[in-house]
């Protein structure tokens, strides 16, 4: 990517402070850089302490102008910073993967994990602006895009316009901005998530406990990185495909949403690495999930019908592991 076209789309905000975070792996040289190894293990309270040293040995002000670019790991790990530091300053986010295009980079969500659970720490605060660059896509490699695609799919069972265009993973490039405007018209009717930005949770119930468990695991498959981890759009899959069994159960969804959904799993990401001797581990992770309310409740958004979320729902641990017996017999 020509360094030019990122400085070109952050003219209007630029500023005579202005620090970059940086993907290491992306090799652009933009100073002054903090460069970060963007692994889920670096995600972490060690790294946000780096940062904040960075700033204050460079003597950053409030002033300042921070510039968040790479995938969901950088952009989440940078706007916490920006955002704690000297309570707060200036952020941008240029998402560089899909995944952060459609959606970490955009909505204010920051953060880092924390004694082994995702995103346990963390702020919701806006960034300036969220730049979107879809020639980054050209750089990356399949499994990074087939990751995008799982918030791709989630994105667009919430809002029946974008379903019934279709799902091809090939013109997704054309799209981004489709899928944006849906998450970002949820946003801006519940930026703090008290209420109808939970339904951006689809998926994410199972799915963070797929992730943190494959965290933990031994790594054995093409599709881990990092720590071992499943990427995170292949685990918001899985989960959407259980969370979906849930809905057919539960709320009468009509079981070809869930058909298709299957099959696009099976057809793109594949199947989990997890399966029948990791429900109770898999259930503890969503016990301990930051999206529940209640001590040992465990809270699901579902899906009624394609564009009528239903969040705050429970299920029992029986309906969990049915779902889930679905989920690894596909
Ligand atoms: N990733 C879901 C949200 O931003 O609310």
């Amino acid at each position: 990517m020509d360094i030019s076209a990122i400085l070109h789309k952050l003219s209007p905000y630029l500023r005579e402070e202005v620090y970059y975070i940086v993907d290491d792996a992306l090799g652009i040289d933009l100073q002054p850089q903090f460069a970060i190894h963007a692994t889920e293990e670096n995600k972490s309270l060690q790294t946000v302490t780096r940062i904040w040293d960075w700033l204050f040995s460079l003597h950053a002000t409030r002033c300042a102008l921070i510039v968040c670019i790479g995938g969901g790991v950088v952009t989440d790990l940078g706007g916490f910073a920006a955002s704690t530091y000297r309570r707060g300053v200036d952020y941008i986010n240029v998402p560089t993967t899909l995944l952060s295009m459609v959606d970490a980079a955009t909505g204010g969500k920051t953060g880092i994990n924390y004694g082994g659970l995702k995103n346990a720490i963390g702020v919701i605060r806006q960034p300036l602006d969220t730049i979107i660059l879809p020639d980054w896509l050209d750089t990356l490699p399949s499994e990074q895009l087939i990751s995008g695609f799982g918030e791709v799919i989630k994105t667009a069972l919430l809002d029946k316009d974008l379903w019934k265009q279709g799902l091809g993973i090939e013109e997704i490039g054309l799209r981004i901005e489709d899928v944006l405007a849906v998450k970002r018209r949820i946003v801006e009717q519940d930026p703090t998530e008290q209420d109808i930005r939970k339904a951006l949770n689809l998926g994410h119930t199972v799915g963070h406990a797929v992730e943190g468990l494959s965290i933990h695991q031994t790594q054995t498959s093409p599709l881990q990185r990092g720590l071992g981890g499943v990427l995170h759009g292949y685990a918001v899959m899985y989960g959407l495909v259980a969370e979906l069994y849930l809905s057919v159960v539960k709320l009468g969804l009509d079981r070809e949403i869930l058909r298709q959904v299957s099959h696009l799993m099976v057809t793109h990401f594949g199947r989990p690495n997890c399966g029948c001797s990791d429900y109770d581990e898999l259930i503890a992770l969503m016990q301990d999930d930051k999206k529940n309310e209640q001590v040992g409740q465990i809270n699901f958004t579902l899906l009624k019908a394609v564009g009528e979320p239903v969040i705050n729902c429970t299920a029992t641990e029986a309906e969990i592991k049915e779902a889930l017996d679905y989920l690894f017999t596909l």
